[in-house]
């Protein structure tokens, strides 16, 4: 089974921290809210082992069986993601050592090493005794490892770890010293105990993950920390998967996205993937929408929207209230771009902790006579009603972007010409060129079959893994389209710069070779002309020369004013594209007008308008478009919905749409 038996409207629900008494009343003002899952047992390790290896199950059979009874889903987790101070008293190894070398004691979560034994031990001993305990409930459908993983760790054990890891990679110190590039300042090792990890202290200068010197040892040094605990992943589904082969198994990817976690190597380990979605009142709703492809396009099948707030969270610096309407509409942003569930945190809001005011389904006045509950409710309803529709409905999209963690990283690594490089940022622009476009758009890896999309883009790919120039060679060559950016082509996997000429080996495919890049001061005015407008660029200016591609737009101040800025390169039976700066978002409009019209890719309306419209498609072939106002003004639905139906309402498309509407529609 890959699939969840049917929508899930639920969350993170923590009865642990009220009386028992309560939860059966709980229980029913979720149904009342027509809520039908519960997460538990996030964070319960204290509870469930209060000394080591003294179980009590006692509070949570009693939860597991009030969930079950009232026919919920349970997502039940392993507990293992927030340690009990004992085991910090009696193993301070499984605490994680942070960037500037301090060691963590007893107080927040989410703070464990992964290379810690003990950990390990420990973890495993509890999932086990979780699992043996609760697999034969067919009421758990997913199983929720852990959570949030994320953070690195930079202690001994890691060290030691990492040496192994290493020692593994290179094999030889040889190798390594050449990979790493370790005579330059004197860096060359003799014995692989020199190699210390890079810590503040060490390889690095600056803000964790920004600034290194050995950019190739600080590069393996995250690729390590990622794949360690994504053996603590593997390490407790494993358990899992011997007791119950049935249910999920997910842990909950978060962030914008996390930088710390190759989601892409992550994504194939799990059997669904799980999405935390906070967007901030500022936070545009392209940016949002990203994230859900991404997480959509990591398996390339619906995901999990975990958690999400029902009103304001805690610990944005302003968290505004939701606007009437608001809520479900960011709900179903989310399930427009490939959520089976909307799930959120929390379903009862705690009287005490540091969450004690981020929202809840039940907030402290624990009335249902609440706006926020109400609003909860009627997206309840509309859940019902459509959940079976929707649940397994696939997106299809022509378009795919890719997002590489190898390249955010080592992106972000670059000591270059400007600081202000930003990986997601820069992907961002070009996505939001297919966002406002309504088209629809896969977050892809550079392992994905290129071939299965019309166009591929590939913003800032600075890093070029063995074997990729080749495969973007023979995917134009065949006829596929392919855009590319300032600052790509320039390293090998060991942030080694390629020689000859920038982008390194995409020259070919791309027509053109870069000479020197000027970096663009905040406020200063270069332009690019294209058409005879003129258009802004900002942050860098490649000085390209034309091999084989002719010329879109050439600068139009400087002294490189009318060189070429943005070229086209016909390639085979394909056609590729370099854009040499980041252009303002009126200029890189201007040449996506262009580029979607060559090659051809439609919108899902062609009718103008604001309104985001997403489509997922049935197994039965039924299309379901998702049209959404995510704003505070009344909007036109485009006319090519006339004869549709609201399935939300069984009516047919309202035609002016309110401030945050969402109609979900189908041929009548
Ligand atoms: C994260 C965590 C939850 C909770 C929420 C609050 O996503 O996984 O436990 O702390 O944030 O927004
Ligand atoms: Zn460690």
């Amino acid at each position: 089974m890959t699939q969840l038996s049917r929508f899930l409207y639920g969350g993170d629900y923590n009865p642990e921290q009220w009386p028992e008494d309560t939860w059966a009343n709980d229980i029913q003002v979720f149904k009342q809210a027509h809520l039908n899952s519960a997460t538990i047992n996030v964070f319960s390790w204290a509870l469930l082992e209060q000394r080591e290896g003294e179980y009590d199950f006692s509070k949570l059979d009693k939860i597991v069986k009030e969930l079950s009874d009232a026919n919920f889903d349970i997502v039940l987790a392993t507990a293992t993601a927030a340690m009990p101070a004992w085991m910090f008293k009696k193993y301070p190894d499984v605490a994680r050592v942070d960037y500037q070398g301090r060691r963590h004691v007893f107080g927040q979560r989410h703070n464990f090493c992964s290379n810690s034994k003990n950990y390990q031990v420990l973890a495993s001993k509890l999932v086990k005794k979780i699992v043996s305990r609760y697999y034969k409930n067919s009421h758990i459908k997913v199983w929720h490892v852990n959570n949030e993983y994320g953070g690195n760790c930079y202690c001994d054990n890691c060290q030691n770890a990492f040496r192994d890891w290493l020692k593994y990679k290179y094999k030889n110190l040889e190798t390594l010293n050449k990979a790493w590039n370790m005579n330059v300042w004197g860096h060359r090792i003799y014995d692989w105990d020199e190699i210390v990890v890079p810590n503040e202290l060490g390889d690095a200068w600056g803000a964790e993950g920004t600034e290194t010197i050995v950019s190739a040892l600080s590069l393996d040094y995250l690729r390590f920390q990622s794949e360690s605990l994504l053996k603590l992943f593997k390490m407790e589904k494993a358990i899992i998967k011997k007791y119950d082969p049935v249910a999920l198994v997910t842990t909950n990817f978060h962030a914008l996205p996390n930088k710390l976690l190759d989601y892409q190597k992550w994504a194939k380990e799990q059997d669904i993937i799980s999405y935390d979605s906070y967007p901030s009142y500022n936070m545009p709703t392209y940016q949002s929408a990203f994230l859900y492809d991404l997480m959509r396009s990591l398996k390339h099948q619906p995901f999990m929207l975990m958690e999400s707030t029902p009103a304001q969270v805690n610990w944005q610096p302003y968290s505004p209230l939701k606007r009437p309407g608001q809520m479900a509409a960011t709900e179903l942003q989310a399930v427009a771009h490939g959520a089976d569930t909307v799930q959120f945190f929390q379903l009862k809001q705690a009287i005490g902790g540091s969450e004690k005011f981020h929202s809840a389904v039940i907030s402290h006045s624990q009335r249902t006579d609440t706006r926020v509950f109400k609003e909860v409710t009627e997206l309840g309803e509309k859940l019902e009603k459509t959940g079976s529709t929707i649940l397994g409905s696939k997106t299809k999209a022509k378009v795919g972007i890719v997002f590489d963690w190898n390249n955010f990283w080592s992106y972000e690594y670059i000591d270059g010409i400007t600081q202000d490089l930003d990986y997601v940022e820069s992907i961002l622009d070009y996505y939001k060129q297919f966002y406002k476009r309504n088209i629809p758009t896969d977050i892809i890896s550079v392992d994905d079959d290129f071939s299965q999309y019309d166009l591929v883009v590939a913003p800032v790919l600075y890093m070029i893994k063995s074997g990729l120039a080749e495969k973007i060679d023979q995917y134009v060559k065949k006829g596929g389209n392919f855009v590319a950016s300032y600052l790509s082509g320039i390293v090998n996997e060991n942030d080694s710069v390629y020689l000859g000429g920038y982008p390194g080996p995409l020259k070919d495919v791309l027509g053109i070779w870069v000479e020197e890049s000027d970096a663009v001061i905040p406020g200063q005015k270069i332009t690019v002309s294209l058409d005879n407008n003129n258009y802004q660029a900002n942050l860098i200016c490649d000085l390209l020369h034309l091999e084989g591609a002719h010329a879109l737009g050439n600068y139009n101040s400087e002294f490189y004013k009318e060189t070429p800025a943005v070229s086209e390169n016909k390639w085979g039976k394909g056609t590729s594209w370099y854009i040499g700066t980041q252009l303002d978002e009126a200029g890189l409009s201007k040449i996506f007008d262009h580029l979607i019209s060559i090659v051809n890719i439609k919108s899902l309306v062609e009718t103008k308008t604001d309104l985001e419209i997403t489509k997922r498609v049935t197994k039965s072939g039924k299309e379901l478009y998702f049209v959404l106002n995510m704003s505070n003004d009344t909007k036109d639905l485009p006319s090519e919905f006339d004869a549709y139906k609201n399935l939300f309402t069984d009516k047919s498309a309202n035609k002016k749409m309110k401030a945050w509407e969402v109609q979900l529609l189908s041929k009548l």
